[in-house]
């Protein structure tokens, strides 16, 4: 067994051991390890690579010694930011796409974070974990089956983790929801419903009427290309890997319109974008389902003129919240039969002890209300201690699986496909997420 397998196994078996790294519990980290230094190389610092560099300078004990990027303009901007809060200039790679390979060369680097456009992840990723690095990556992990897998066999071959950003699983409503399906007062779990629905076009046509590399994979592709941020909360809620695990999904789209009408609007009827076809339809409904019974309805709608929400309906036997339109309703509890509460009471009713401890610094430092700031100190407490992460690379491989399996189902007119089991067997021994009271 390799050392990464033995630390899973430990943490997923030793509850205490679990609780501290799920938690950020400090009762399992020694005064030696507290202190110790974390050195990240960060690859790619544009929108996002900046703004989890200024997570990374916020948190005790983190140094950012190595920065690299095809943009130089943008190392240059992230270099004298490092400079500024910290007095140190870190060292620049900027000599094309594969120069992140020097810099997990580097033997004074504990980990390896990219921010990179998407199919750069798990080249960045194979590469840290080669050289002896903890992995952290945007989100999706991948974007291919085979991707997938081998994220998978090369954090097992090394014994190095490889976690998946993925920062809704902690937000403070989704922590809240955990604490009350561990405990149980939802019953037990039927289904979920959740959906990146979040109008970003101007994110995938430039001002001088290109397409950029988001836009490349819209233009190209039909399926939910950005499944992770409502899977996530939904897998840890519903035990996927650990106890269950989704065993097919099915998949349709829309026709497309968004992208083309986008274009039409900012560059006018006549350009090349505003005649040419997109893939993508408008919006992407996929149904999953799990070995134990759970079905997950998942869509994806990122081309369409409309407020940002990911729903997160979740019910179970006794009842259901639904998180975004602030209802919940449970048998028995609610003040009234058959009629909605509000859901926000429960947010802090529930207050999850994570959130509790680092609820201050966390809506200080980091953006999406906090989890941006949880997610890197979760992964960056993992490194310290030198234990499995908490979102490990089966969580990574799962969760990013729906985007090229939604691709063969709408391809195939929605047509049911089986979802690989990542772990080999091993959800079916594999300790749920643990929860502790405050
Ligand atoms: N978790 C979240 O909430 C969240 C939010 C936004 C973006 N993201 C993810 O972050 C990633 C980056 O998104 P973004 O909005 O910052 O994109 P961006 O285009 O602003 O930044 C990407 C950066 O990567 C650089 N780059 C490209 N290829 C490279 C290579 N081979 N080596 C080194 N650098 C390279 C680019 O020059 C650019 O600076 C994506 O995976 C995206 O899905 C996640």
């Amino acid at each position: 067994m390799n050392d990464m397998a033995t630390r899973r196994d430990f943490l997923m078996n030793t509850a205490a051991a679990a609780t501290g790294l799920a938690l950020g519990s400090s009762t399992t980290v020694s005064a030696e390890e507290a202190l110790k230094t974390v050195r990240v190389g960060l690859v790619g610092v544009g929108n996002r690579g900046t703004a989890l560099l200024g997570t990374l300078l916020s948190l005790p004990g983190v140094e950012v010694p190595a920065l690299c990027d095809i943009n130089e303009a943008n190392t240059k901007r992230a270099q004298a930011t490092v400079e500024s809060k910290t007095g140190k200039s870190p060292d620049l790679y900027t000599k094309g796409e594969n120069d992140f390979e020097n810099l997990c060369k580097r033997d004074d680097l504990d980990a390896v974070i990219t921010a990179t456009p998407w199919e750069w992840h798990v080249p960045v990723m194979l590469a840290a974990m080669r050289a002896g690095k903890y992995g952290g990556t945007e989100v999706p992990a991948a974007l291919t089956l085979e991707d997938c897998w081998t994220l998978v066999k090369t954090s097992e071959e090394t014994g190095k983790p490889c976690m998946m950003l993925e920062n809704v699983c902690y937000f403070e409503n989704v922590l809240a929801v955990m604490r009350m399906v561990r405990e149980g007062v939802l019953g037990e779990m039927l289904h979920f419903e959740a959906g990146y629905q979040h109008e970003c076009r101007s994110y995938y046509i430039t001002d001088s009427g290109e397409l950029t590399w988001r836009g490349k994979h819209l233009a190209e592709k039909n399926g939910n290309l950005y499944p992770t941020h409502p899977i996530g909360p939904i897998a840890w809620w519903g035990n996927v890997n650990r106890g269950d695990r989704f065993v097919s999904l099915s998949s349709v789209s829309t026709k497309s319109r968004g992208m083309r009408n986008y274009a039409v609007e900012k560059l006018g009827p006549d350009h090349t974008l505003a005649k040419r076809e997109y893939a993508m339809g408008d919006v992407n409904t996929t149904l999953l389902r799990t070995e134990k019974g759970l079905t997950v309805t998942l869509y994806f709608d990122m081309c369409t003129p409309r407020p940002y929400d990911l729903i997160f309906r979740v019910q179970g036997t006794k009842g259901l919240c639904m998180v975004s339109n602030d209802k919940a309703y449970i048998e028995g509890s609610s003040p009234e039969k058959d009629k909605w509460e509000p859901f926000e009471p429960y947010v802090k009713k529930y207050a999850h002890p994570l959130w509790k401890d680092l609820e201050t610094e966390a809506v200080k430092n980091g953006g999406h209300g906090g989890g941006d700031y949880i997610v890197v100190q979760q992964f960056i407490e993992a490194v310290r201690q030198g234990v499995q992460t908490p979102q490990d690379v089966y969580d990574a491989a799962t969760w990013s699986a729906i985007v090229p399996l939604s691709m063969a189902s709408v391809a195939q007119k929605g047509a049911q496909v089986e979802f690989p089991d990542f772990t080999k067997g091993k959800w079916e021994t594999n300790a749920p997420i643990p929860i502790q009271g405050a």
